[in-house]
């Protein structure tokens, strides 16, 4: 199974993206994950959706030929950031190429919420017109306090979180069954 992510904090110290990676890591051999780079993209604009940088072009292709798409999120100002909504609206138009691609989300932050408010948006945005992404509901991930549950080499270390990733991979895997 082809899974791309797709993670909303392109800073090189992404706790986020430190999370996709350990995923990535952790969970090889249950699918292939390639974790995409938002910061190619330029801002959305309508005037050239149409005929798109090549940077956009590829990155809708790699999300087309994906099984489905894991959104790894931080909270920014109760929402998600605008990075993440960019790759959403590019997403959303043309060759429309999250409809009916399943989705998955999670997010990491150093609050104790851990992304609760950006994860009900984004859920919400991925169901709507644009994307019609059929959403894994009740297996979301919250990763709150997260600066405290990595070591130096990025492993997640907090037991308790490694447990819970283990039993929400899967059941995305169970889930996916119906897609293939
Ligand atoms: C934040 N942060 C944050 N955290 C939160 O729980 N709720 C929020 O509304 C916000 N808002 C917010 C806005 C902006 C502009 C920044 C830069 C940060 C804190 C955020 O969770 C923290 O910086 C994470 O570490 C960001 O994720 P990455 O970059 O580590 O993946």
């Amino acid at each position: 199974m082809k899974v791309v992510a797709i993670v909303g904090s392109v800073r090189k110290e992404s706790y986020n993206n430190k999370l996709a990676k350990f995923v990535q890591k952790r969970y090889a051999e249950k699918f292939d994950l390639e974790i995409l780079d938002l910061s190619v993209l330029p801002l959305y604009n309508q005037d050239i959706e149409e005929n798109a940088p090549q940077a956009v072009v590829d990155f809708k292709l790699k999300v087309k030929d994906a099984d489905a798409v894991l959104w790894v999120t931080p909270e920014y100002n109760a929402t998600i950031p605008g990075v993440l909504v960019n790759s959403i609206d590019w997403l959303s138009r043309v060759d429309k190429v999250m409809i009916g691609k399943p989705s998955w989300i999670m997010g990491a932050s150093i609050g104790m919420l851990g992304t609760v408010k950006a994860q009900a948006h984004l859920r919400d945005i991925l169901f709507a017109g644009g994307l019609q992404s059929p959403v894994l509901i009740g297996n979301e991930v919250y990763v709150g306090a997260v600066h405290t549950k990595m070591d130096e080499e990025d492993n997640i270390t907090d037991e308790g979180t490694v447990a819970f990733l283990d039993n929400v991979v899967s059941n995305f895997k169970q889930w996916m069954k119906q897609f293939s």
